[in-house]
Protein backbone atom coordinates (compact mmCIF):
# COMPACT_ATOMS: atom_id res chain seq x y z
CA UNK A 1 0.00 0.00 0.00
CA UNK A 2 3.10 2.49 0.06
CA UNK A 3 3.25 2.28 -3.45
CA UNK A 4 1.10 5.36 -5.23
CA UNK A 5 1.70 7.98 -2.63
CA UNK A 6 4.85 9.62 -4.01
CA UNK A 7 7.49 9.93 -1.24
CA UNK A 8 6.89 13.87 -1.28
CA UNK A 9 3.08 13.54 -0.57
CA UNK A 10 4.68 11.83 2.63
CA UNK A 11 3.45 13.85 5.52
CA UNK A 12 1.57 16.18 3.34
CA UNK A 13 -0.93 17.91 5.58
CA UNK A 14 -4.44 17.65 4.49
CA UNK A 15 -6.97 21.01 3.94
CA UNK A 16 -10.44 20.19 3.42
CA UNK A 17 -13.50 22.93 3.25
CA UNK A 18 -14.16 24.63 6.22
CA UNK A 19 -17.92 23.52 7.85
CA UNK A 20 -19.98 26.50 9.37
CA UNK A 21 -19.94 27.06 12.86
CA UNK A 22 -16.88 24.89 13.49
CA UNK A 23 -14.57 26.83 15.45
CA UNK A 24 -12.13 24.43 16.84
CA UNK A 25 -8.69 23.94 14.51
CA UNK A 26 -6.78 20.52 13.65
CA UNK A 27 -4.12 19.87 12.23
CA UNK A 28 -4.02 16.29 11.05
CA UNK A 29 -0.77 14.91 9.07
CA UNK A 30 -0.57 11.18 7.46
CA UNK A 31 2.54 8.81 6.79
CA UNK A 32 2.76 5.47 5.75
CA UNK A 33 0.25 3.82 3.06
CA UNK A 34 -2.46 4.74 1.10
CA UNK A 35 -4.94 3.34 3.63
CA UNK A 36 -3.62 5.52 6.25
CA UNK A 37 -4.58 8.63 4.05
CA UNK A 38 -8.06 7.12 3.36
CA UNK A 39 -8.22 6.72 7.18
CA UNK A 40 -7.08 10.29 7.67
CA UNK A 41 -10.15 11.26 5.87
CA UNK A 42 -12.61 9.16 7.84
CA UNK A 43 -11.22 11.02 11.07
CA UNK A 44 -11.31 14.20 9.54
CA UNK A 45 -15.05 13.69 8.98
CA UNK A 46 -15.82 12.24 12.47
CA UNK A 47 -13.96 15.46 14.05
CA UNK A 48 -16.09 17.63 11.33
CA UNK A 49 -19.15 16.74 13.34
CA UNK A 50 -16.94 17.63 16.74
CA UNK A 51 -16.54 21.40 15.61
CA UNK A 52 -13.07 21.08 14.38
CA UNK A 53 -11.99 22.32 11.24
CA UNK A 54 -8.64 21.44 9.59
CA UNK A 55 -5.93 23.51 9.80
CA UNK A 56 -2.66 24.22 7.61
CA UNK A 57 -0.59 26.19 10.62
CA UNK A 58 0.62 24.03 13.37
CA UNK A 59 0.69 27.06 15.58
CA UNK A 60 -2.77 27.32 15.84
CA UNK A 61 -4.01 24.28 15.98
CA UNK A 62 -5.90 22.98 19.09
CA UNK A 63 -5.49 19.65 18.09
CA UNK A 64 -2.93 17.94 16.25
CA UNK A 65 -3.18 14.73 14.90
CA UNK A 66 0.19 12.30 12.75
CA UNK A 67 -1.63 9.47 11.41
CA UNK A 68 1.74 6.84 12.14
CA UNK A 69 3.32 3.96 10.02
CA UNK A 70 5.39 0.96 11.91
CA UNK A 71 6.23 -1.03 8.51
CA UNK A 72 9.96 0.01 8.85
CA UNK A 73 12.05 1.61 11.75
CA UNK A 74 12.73 4.45 9.17
CA UNK A 75 9.53 5.20 9.39
CA UNK A 76 9.07 5.29 13.20
CA UNK A 77 12.02 7.56 13.69
CA UNK A 78 10.16 9.83 11.03
CA UNK A 79 7.32 10.28 13.15
CA UNK A 80 9.47 10.50 16.46
CA UNK A 81 10.62 13.79 15.11
CA UNK A 82 7.64 14.77 13.94
CA UNK A 83 6.46 14.68 17.75
CA UNK A 84 9.58 16.71 18.53
CA UNK A 85 8.70 19.21 16.50
CA UNK A 86 5.03 19.53 17.51
CA UNK A 87 5.98 19.59 21.17
CA UNK A 88 8.78 21.96 20.65
CA UNK A 89 5.97 24.38 19.00
CA UNK A 90 3.48 23.67 21.86
CA UNK A 91 6.22 24.46 24.22
CA UNK A 92 7.15 28.11 22.51
CA UNK A 93 4.03 29.10 20.81
CA UNK A 94 0.58 27.50 22.05
CA UNK A 95 0.78 25.67 25.27
CA UNK A 96 -3.03 24.63 25.18
CA UNK A 97 -2.30 22.61 22.00
CA UNK A 98 -3.06 18.89 22.29
CA UNK A 99 -0.89 15.97 20.33
CA UNK A 100 -2.52 12.93 19.52
CA UNK A 101 -0.94 9.31 17.61
CA UNK A 102 -2.78 7.62 15.37
CA UNK A 103 -2.68 4.55 13.27
CA UNK A 104 0.01 1.84 13.32
CA UNK A 105 2.56 3.27 15.69
CA UNK A 106 -0.07 3.48 18.37
CA UNK A 107 -1.46 0.38 18.00
CA UNK A 108 2.24 -1.06 18.44
CA UNK A 109 3.41 1.00 20.85
CA UNK A 110 0.27 1.60 22.97
CA UNK A 111 0.43 3.14 26.29
CA UNK A 112 3.83 3.31 25.88
CA UNK A 113 3.73 6.56 23.87
CA UNK A 114 2.07 8.09 27.13
CA UNK A 115 4.34 6.15 30.02
CA UNK A 116 7.73 6.43 28.37
CA UNK A 117 7.28 9.28 25.63
CA UNK A 118 5.68 12.23 27.50
CA UNK A 119 4.88 13.45 24.24
CA UNK A 120 1.51 13.16 23.39
CA UNK A 121 -1.98 13.19 25.24
CA UNK A 122 -4.10 10.75 23.14
CA UNK A 123 -3.34 7.61 21.52
CA UNK A 124 -5.73 6.07 19.05
CA UNK A 125 -5.71 2.49 17.22
CA UNK A 126 -6.77 2.11 13.74
CA UNK A 127 -10.16 0.25 14.35
CA UNK A 128 -11.01 2.86 17.58
CA UNK A 129 -11.44 5.70 15.29
CA UNK A 130 -14.79 5.96 16.11
CA UNK A 131 -14.42 7.00 20.04
CA UNK A 132 -12.43 10.06 19.14
CA UNK A 133 -14.91 12.53 20.52
CA UNK A 134 -15.38 10.77 23.87
CA UNK A 135 -10.97 10.37 23.73
CA UNK A 136 -11.04 14.13 22.81
CA UNK A 137 -13.41 15.03 25.56
CA UNK A 138 -11.38 13.36 28.29
CA UNK A 139 -8.15 15.13 26.61
CA UNK A 140 -10.08 18.67 27.58
CA UNK A 141 -10.50 17.90 30.59
CA UNK A 142 -6.88 17.19 31.05
CA UNK A 143 -6.40 13.39 31.41
CA UNK A 144 -4.72 11.21 28.94
CA UNK A 145 -6.52 9.12 26.49
CA UNK A 146 -6.12 5.51 24.71
CA UNK A 147 -8.27 3.51 23.15
CA UNK A 148 -6.20 0.48 20.89
CA UNK A 149 -8.86 -2.10 20.75
CA UNK A 150 -8.77 -3.97 17.83
CA UNK A 151 -12.37 -4.79 16.09
CA UNK A 152 -13.62 -8.09 14.33
CA UNK A 153 -16.50 -5.65 12.44
CA UNK A 154 -15.21 -2.02 12.13
CA UNK A 155 -14.68 -1.06 8.55
CA UNK A 156 -16.54 2.51 8.88
CA UNK A 157 -18.55 1.74 6.08
CA UNK A 158 -21.41 4.09 7.70
CA UNK A 159 -18.59 6.86 7.84
CA UNK A 160 -18.60 9.40 4.77
CA UNK A 161 -14.93 10.21 4.62
CA UNK A 162 -14.05 13.96 4.16
CA UNK A 163 -12.13 14.20 0.51
CA UNK A 164 -8.55 15.71 2.09
CA UNK A 165 -6.19 17.48 -0.18
CA UNK A 166 -7.59 16.16 -3.11
CA UNK A 167 -7.29 16.77 -6.75
CA UNK A 168 -11.16 16.64 -7.36
CA UNK A 169 -10.66 13.41 -9.81
CA UNK A 170 -8.95 10.63 -8.03
CA UNK A 171 -10.17 8.86 -4.97
CA UNK A 172 -9.37 5.92 -2.41
CA UNK A 173 -12.43 3.76 -1.29
CA UNK A 174 -11.19 1.21 1.45
CA UNK A 175 -12.83 -2.59 0.77
CA UNK A 176 -11.16 -4.56 3.60
CA UNK A 177 -9.04 -3.47 6.62
CA UNK A 178 -6.29 -6.40 8.51
CA UNK A 179 -4.26 -9.35 7.12
CA UNK A 180 -4.74 -12.40 8.10
CA UNK A 181 -1.62 -13.54 6.25
CA UNK A 182 1.42 -13.27 8.71
CA UNK A 183 4.19 -13.11 6.32
CA UNK A 184 6.95 -13.41 9.45
CA UNK A 185 8.50 -9.90 8.11
CA UNK A 186 5.37 -7.80 9.03
CA UNK A 187 4.25 -6.20 11.80
CA UNK A 188 0.88 -4.80 9.70
CA UNK A 189 -1.30 -8.42 11.43
CA UNK A 190 -0.25 -7.18 14.81
CA UNK A 191 -1.02 -3.21 14.30
CA UNK A 192 -4.71 -3.19 11.65
CA UNK A 193 -5.81 -7.00 13.11
CA UNK A 194 -8.28 -9.54 11.68
CA UNK A 195 -9.20 -9.47 7.94
CA UNK A 196 -12.43 -8.13 7.57
CA UNK A 197 -14.47 -7.11 4.55
CA UNK A 198 -16.81 -4.17 3.87
CA UNK A 199 -20.24 -4.27 2.94
CA UNK A 200 -20.37 -4.22 -0.83
CA UNK A 201 -23.42 -1.59 -1.20
CA UNK A 202 -21.57 0.61 1.26
CA UNK A 203 -18.85 0.71 -1.40
CA UNK A 204 -20.97 1.39 -4.20
CA UNK A 205 -23.05 4.13 -2.88
CA UNK A 206 -19.65 6.18 -2.03
CA UNK A 207 -18.46 5.37 -5.46
CA UNK A 208 -21.86 7.06 -6.74
CA UNK A 209 -20.96 9.67 -4.65
CA UNK A 210 -18.01 10.68 -6.10
CA UNK A 211 -19.08 9.91 -9.40
CA UNK A 212 -21.81 12.73 -8.52
CA UNK A 213 -19.24 14.84 -7.25
CA UNK A 214 -17.16 14.60 -10.30
CA UNK A 215 -14.40 11.68 -9.31
CA UNK A 216 -13.42 9.45 -12.34
CA UNK A 217 -11.01 7.40 -10.51
CA UNK A 218 -10.89 5.16 -7.29
CA UNK A 219 -8.70 3.17 -6.31
CA UNK A 220 -9.86 0.15 -3.74
CA UNK A 221 -7.87 0.02 -0.73
CA UNK A 222 -7.31 -3.21 1.35
CA UNK A 223 -3.74 -5.04 2.58
CA UNK A 224 -5.23 -7.94 0.39
CA UNK A 225 -7.52 -6.74 -1.94
CA UNK A 226 -8.06 -10.43 -3.57
CA UNK A 227 -9.39 -12.19 0.04
CA UNK A 228 -12.30 -9.70 -0.34
CA UNK A 229 -15.78 -11.94 1.22
CA UNK A 230 -18.50 -10.49 2.16
CA UNK A 231 -20.92 -13.00 3.66
CA UNK A 232 -22.72 -10.30 5.80
CA UNK A 233 -20.27 -9.19 8.51
CA UNK A 234 -17.42 -10.74 10.81
CA UNK A 235 -14.24 -12.55 10.06
CA UNK A 236 -12.69 -13.72 6.96
CA UNK A 237 -11.21 -16.38 8.99
CA UNK A 238 -14.72 -17.03 10.38
CA UNK A 239 -16.32 -17.89 6.79
CA UNK A 240 -16.45 -21.29 7.13
CA UNK A 241 -19.53 -21.04 10.30
CA UNK A 242 -21.43 -19.01 8.12
CA UNK A 243 -24.84 -20.15 6.86
CA UNK A 244 -25.66 -21.74 3.82
CA UNK A 245 -27.59 -18.54 2.63
CA UNK A 246 -24.34 -16.24 3.46
CA UNK A 247 -22.47 -18.85 1.64
CA UNK A 248 -24.90 -18.64 -1.66
CA UNK A 249 -25.01 -14.85 -1.43
CA UNK A 250 -21.15 -14.14 -0.59
CA UNK A 251 -19.14 -11.49 -2.74
CA UNK A 252 -16.09 -11.90 -3.61
CA UNK A 253 -13.27 -9.86 -4.81
CA UNK A 254 -14.15 -10.35 -8.77
CA UNK A 255 -17.99 -9.72 -8.04
CA UNK A 256 -16.89 -6.70 -6.20
CA UNK A 257 -15.25 -5.54 -8.99
CA UNK A 258 -17.70 -6.43 -11.70
CA UNK A 259 -20.17 -4.57 -9.52
CA UNK A 260 -17.96 -1.70 -9.44
CA UNK A 261 -17.30 -1.25 -13.29
CA UNK A 262 -20.57 -1.87 -14.22
CA UNK A 263 -22.12 0.40 -11.25
CA UNK A 264 -19.92 3.48 -13.08
CA UNK A 265 -19.42 2.76 -16.27
CA UNK A 266 -17.40 6.04 -16.98
CA UNK A 267 -15.17 6.21 -13.92
CA UNK A 268 -11.31 4.19 -13.82
CA UNK A 269 -10.90 1.30 -11.35
CA UNK A 270 -7.71 0.17 -9.56
CA UNK A 271 -7.36 -1.65 -6.65
CA UNK A 272 -4.69 -2.31 -4.33
CA UNK A 273 -2.73 -4.50 -2.79
CA UNK A 274 -2.63 -8.22 -4.56
CA UNK A 275 -1.68 -11.32 -2.87
CA UNK A 276 -0.30 -13.39 -5.33
CA UNK A 277 -1.68 -16.95 -3.23
CA UNK A 278 -5.00 -15.07 -3.10
CA UNK A 279 -5.27 -13.68 -6.96
CA UNK A 280 -7.82 -16.24 -8.57
CA UNK A 281 -8.36 -16.49 -12.41
CA UNK A 282 -12.08 -14.66 -12.12
CA UNK A 283 -10.43 -11.58 -10.92
CA UNK A 284 -8.05 -11.77 -13.74
CA UNK A 285 -11.33 -12.28 -16.17
CA UNK A 286 -13.01 -9.60 -15.11
CA UNK A 287 -10.64 -6.87 -15.41
CA UNK A 288 -9.76 -8.11 -18.96
CA UNK A 289 -13.95 -8.15 -19.40
CA UNK A 290 -14.34 -3.95 -18.36
CA UNK A 291 -12.60 -1.41 -20.53
CA UNK A 292 -13.09 0.61 -17.37
CA UNK A 293 -10.99 -1.37 -14.48
CA UNK A 294 -7.18 -0.55 -15.51
CA UNK A 295 -4.83 -2.97 -16.95
CA UNK A 296 -2.51 -2.44 -13.81
CA UNK A 297 -1.52 -4.91 -11.18
CA UNK A 298 0.09 -4.38 -8.19
CA UNK A 299 1.40 -7.85 -6.79
CA UNK A 300 4.50 -7.89 -4.49
CA UNK A 301 6.66 -10.94 -4.07
CA UNK A 302 9.20 -10.19 -1.91
CA UNK A 303 11.98 -12.90 -2.93
CA UNK A 304 12.75 -14.90 -5.61
CA UNK A 305 13.88 -17.58 -3.44
CA UNK A 306 11.49 -20.49 -2.82
CA UNK A 307 13.33 -20.71 0.42
CA UNK A 308 13.27 -17.81 1.54
CA UNK A 309 9.43 -17.44 0.38
CA UNK A 310 8.92 -20.16 2.68
CA UNK A 311 11.14 -18.27 5.23
CA UNK A 312 8.70 -15.55 5.01
CA UNK A 313 5.48 -17.32 5.06
CA UNK A 314 4.36 -16.34 1.60
CA UNK A 315 2.43 -19.28 0.67
CA UNK A 316 3.30 -19.60 -2.62
CA UNK A 317 6.38 -20.43 -4.83
CA UNK A 318 8.53 -19.18 -7.29
CA UNK A 319 6.98 -21.30 -10.05
CA UNK A 320 3.40 -20.49 -9.14
CA UNK A 321 3.99 -16.79 -9.05
CA UNK A 322 5.56 -17.96 -12.66
CA UNK A 323 2.07 -19.51 -13.34
CA UNK A 324 0.15 -16.42 -12.20
CA UNK A 325 2.04 -14.13 -14.06
CA UNK A 326 2.07 -16.43 -17.09
CA UNK A 327 -1.94 -16.38 -16.89
CA UNK A 328 -1.97 -13.05 -16.65
CA UNK A 329 -0.28 -11.81 -19.10
CA UNK A 330 -2.30 -14.05 -21.67
CA UNK A 331 -5.26 -12.68 -20.67
CA UNK A 332 -4.63 -9.07 -20.29
CA UNK A 333 -1.50 -8.90 -22.56
CA UNK A 334 -1.24 -5.13 -22.43
CA UNK A 335 -1.16 -5.19 -18.89
CA UNK A 336 1.52 -3.54 -16.39
CA UNK A 337 3.05 -5.54 -13.46
CA UNK A 338 4.56 -3.87 -10.34
CA UNK A 339 6.17 -5.84 -7.23
CA UNK A 340 7.67 -5.23 -3.88
CA UNK A 341 11.08 -6.82 -2.95
CA UNK A 342 12.60 -6.79 0.28
CA UNK A 343 16.65 -6.78 0.20
CA UNK A 344 19.14 -8.75 3.18
CA UNK A 345 15.56 -11.02 4.55
CA UNK A 346 17.49 -13.17 7.30
CA UNK A 347 19.82 -16.11 6.10
CA UNK A 348 19.55 -14.42 2.51
CA UNK A 349 22.22 -15.92 0.09
CA UNK A 350 23.76 -14.74 -2.54
CA UNK A 351 22.37 -17.15 -4.08
CA UNK A 352 18.86 -16.03 -2.86
CA UNK A 353 19.60 -12.57 -4.09
CA UNK A 354 20.17 -13.78 -7.50
CA UNK A 355 17.31 -15.82 -7.82
CA UNK A 356 15.64 -12.44 -7.11
CA UNK A 357 17.16 -11.18 -9.53
CA UNK A 358 16.56 -13.96 -12.07
CA UNK A 359 12.63 -13.39 -11.07
CA UNK A 360 12.62 -10.03 -11.64
CA UNK A 361 14.84 -10.91 -15.17
CA UNK A 362 11.20 -13.45 -15.86
CA UNK A 363 8.73 -10.56 -15.02
CA UNK A 364 10.38 -7.88 -16.07
CA UNK A 365 8.06 -5.34 -13.93
CA UNK A 366 7.07 -1.78 -15.15
CA UNK A 367 7.51 -0.53 -11.66
CA UNK A 368 8.83 -1.72 -8.17
CA UNK A 369 9.21 -0.96 -4.79
CA UNK A 370 11.91 -2.45 -2.99
CA UNK A 371 12.96 -1.84 0.73
CA UNK A 372 16.63 -3.05 2.94
CA UNK A 373 14.76 -5.76 5.35
CA UNK A 374 13.50 -4.14 8.99
CA UNK A 375 13.43 -5.74 11.66
CA UNK A 376 10.10 -5.26 13.41
CA UNK A 377 10.00 -6.21 17.16
CA UNK A 378 7.05 -9.16 17.70
CA UNK A 379 6.92 -10.27 14.15
CA UNK A 380 7.77 -13.86 13.84
CA UNK A 381 11.08 -12.95 12.17
CA UNK A 382 11.74 -10.68 15.00
CA UNK A 383 11.58 -13.35 17.39
CA UNK A 384 12.72 -16.00 15.72
CA UNK A 385 15.57 -14.88 12.99
CA UNK A 386 18.58 -13.15 13.92
CA UNK A 387 18.93 -10.01 11.73
CA UNK A 388 22.14 -11.51 9.83
CA UNK A 389 23.00 -10.04 6.99
CA UNK A 390 25.10 -6.81 7.28
CA UNK A 391 23.66 -3.73 6.45
CA UNK A 392 26.01 -3.33 3.69
CA UNK A 393 25.40 -6.04 1.87
CA UNK A 394 21.61 -5.38 2.44
CA UNK A 395 22.41 -1.66 0.78
CA UNK A 396 24.38 -3.55 -2.26
CA UNK A 397 21.78 -5.96 -2.72
CA UNK A 398 19.11 -3.20 -2.71
CA UNK A 399 21.39 -1.05 -5.25
CA UNK A 400 21.35 -3.77 -7.73
CA UNK A 401 17.71 -5.02 -7.26
CA UNK A 402 16.77 -0.75 -7.62
CA UNK A 403 18.98 -0.77 -10.94
CA UNK A 404 17.04 -3.71 -12.26
CA UNK A 405 13.78 -2.24 -11.76
CA UNK A 406 14.91 0.66 -13.45
CA UNK A 407 16.21 -0.99 -16.68
CA UNK A 408 13.35 -2.79 -17.01
CA UNK A 409 10.83 0.13 -16.46
CA UNK A 410 12.75 1.89 -19.09
CA UNK A 411 12.59 -1.00 -21.11
CA UNK A 412 8.52 -1.10 -20.31
CA UNK A 413 8.29 2.46 -21.40
CA UNK A 414 9.98 2.41 -24.74
CA UNK A 415 7.57 0.25 -25.79
CA UNK A 416 4.68 2.22 -25.32
CA UNK A 417 6.46 4.85 -27.35
CA UNK A 418 4.53 5.26 -30.60
CA UNK A 419 1.58 4.26 -29.17
CA UNK A 420 -1.69 6.36 -28.84
CA UNK A 421 -2.91 5.79 -24.88
CA UNK A 422 -5.97 7.28 -22.82
CA UNK A 423 -5.03 9.14 -20.22
CA UNK A 424 -6.59 11.14 -17.36
CA UNK A 425 -5.63 14.59 -16.35
CA UNK A 426 -4.74 14.67 -12.36
CA UNK A 427 -2.78 17.96 -12.11
CA UNK A 428 -0.02 20.18 -13.86
CA UNK A 429 3.65 18.23 -13.95
CA UNK A 430 5.87 19.35 -11.49
CA UNK A 431 8.27 20.22 -14.00
CA UNK A 432 6.58 22.32 -16.09
CA UNK A 433 3.32 24.41 -15.67
CA UNK A 434 2.70 23.90 -19.31
CA UNK A 435 2.03 20.56 -19.25
CA UNK A 436 -0.43 18.08 -17.47
CA UNK A 437 0.31 15.00 -15.86
CA UNK A 438 -1.67 12.23 -16.02
CA UNK A 439 -1.50 8.12 -16.16
CA UNK A 440 -2.88 6.14 -18.36
CA UNK A 441 -4.54 2.80 -17.67
CA UNK A 442 -1.39 0.98 -16.83
CA UNK A 443 -0.26 3.46 -14.69
CA UNK A 444 2.70 5.16 -15.86
CA UNK A 445 2.71 8.93 -15.77
CA UNK A 446 2.16 10.64 -18.56
CA UNK A 447 3.12 14.41 -19.33
CA UNK A 448 1.63 16.75 -22.48
CA UNK A 449 1.18 19.70 -23.59
CA UNK A 450 -2.15 21.43 -21.43
CA UNK A 451 -3.74 22.90 -24.84
CA UNK A 452 -7.53 23.62 -24.42
CA UNK A 453 -7.55 20.49 -22.15
CA UNK A 454 -8.85 20.68 -18.33
CA UNK A 455 -8.06 18.46 -15.05
CA UNK A 456 -10.41 15.89 -14.95
CA UNK A 457 -10.92 14.94 -18.80
CA UNK A 458 -10.18 11.58 -20.46
CA UNK A 459 -7.47 12.49 -23.61
CA UNK A 460 -5.97 10.24 -26.30
CA UNK A 461 -2.26 11.01 -26.44
CA UNK A 462 0.35 9.72 -28.52
CA UNK A 463 3.08 8.93 -27.06
CA UNK A 464 6.69 10.75 -28.53
CA UNK A 465 9.22 10.18 -26.25
CA UNK A 466 10.15 8.48 -22.09
CA UNK A 467 12.10 8.48 -19.72
CA UNK A 468 12.12 5.30 -17.43
CA UNK A 469 9.61 6.14 -15.32
CA UNK A 470 8.02 8.53 -17.95
CA UNK A 471 5.57 8.75 -20.83
CA UNK A 472 5.62 12.05 -22.55
CA UNK A 473 3.61 13.11 -25.75
CA UNK A 474 0.96 15.35 -27.44
CA UNK A 475 -2.92 15.26 -26.60
CA UNK A 476 -4.61 14.01 -30.39
CA UNK A 477 -8.05 14.66 -28.54
CA UNK A 478 -11.13 13.59 -26.04
CA UNK A 479 -11.27 9.82 -26.07
CA UNK A 480 -14.34 8.08 -26.07
CA UNK A 481 -15.16 8.18 -22.19
CA UNK A 482 -15.20 11.62 -21.91
N1 LIG B 1 -0.19 -6.18 1.81
C1 LIG B 1 0.31 -4.88 2.12
C2 LIG B 1 1.74 -4.86 2.46
C3 LIG B 1 2.00 -3.72 3.31
S1 LIG B 1 3.64 -3.47 3.61
C4 LIG B 1 -0.06 -3.92 1.04
O1 LIG B 1 -1.18 -3.58 0.96
O2 LIG B 1 0.78 -3.46 0.26
C5 LIG B 1 4.26 -2.88 2.05
C6 LIG B 1 5.58 -3.47 1.72
O3 LIG B 1 6.53 -3.10 2.71
C7 LIG B 1 5.62 -4.99 1.72
O4 LIG B 1 5.12 -5.54 0.56
C8 LIG B 1 7.08 -5.27 1.91
O5 LIG B 1 7.77 -5.29 0.68
C9 LIG B 1 7.57 -4.07 2.72
N2 LIG B 1 7.83 -4.46 4.11
C10 LIG B 1 6.95 -4.93 5.02
N3 LIG B 1 7.57 -5.23 6.18
C11 LIG B 1 8.89 -4.95 5.98
C12 LIG B 1 10.05 -5.06 6.80
N4 LIG B 1 9.98 -5.55 8.04
N5 LIG B 1 11.24 -4.67 6.28
C13 LIG B 1 11.31 -4.20 5.02
N6 LIG B 1 10.27 -4.08 4.21
C14 LIG B 1 9.05 -4.45 4.67
FE1 LIG C 1 1.91 -7.76 5.59
FE2 LIG C 1 1.93 -10.00 4.24
FE3 LIG C 1 -0.37 -8.94 5.05
S1 LIG C 1 3.15 -8.19 3.78
S2 LIG C 1 0.01 -6.78 5.15
S3 LIG C 1 1.21 -9.77 6.34
S4 LIG C 1 0.05 -9.90 3.06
Amino acid sequence: MEKIIDENKQGERLVIEAKDGNTKKLFIESYGCQMNFSDSEIVASILSQEGFNTTNTLEEADLVLVNTCSIRDKAEQTVRKRLEKYNAVKKDKNPKMKIGVLGCMAERLKSKFLEEEKMVDLVVGPDAYKDLPNLIEEVEDGRNAINVILSKEETYGDIAPVRLNSNGVTAFVSITRGCDNMCTFCVVPFTRGRERSREPQSIIEEINDLAKRGFKEVTLLGQNVDSYLWYGGGLKKDFDKASEIQKATAVNFAMLLDMCAKAQPKMRFRFSTSNPQDMTLDVIETMAKHRNICKYIHLPVQSGSNRILKEMNRLHTREEYFELIDNIKRIIPEVAISQDMIAGFPTETEEDHQDTLSLMEYVKYDFGFMFAYSERPGTLAGRKMKDDVPEEVKKRRLNEIQALQRKHSHYNTLKQVGQTQEVLIEKSSKKSDAHWSGRNTQNTVVVFPKEHYKVGDFVNVKITDCTSATLIGEAVGYSENN
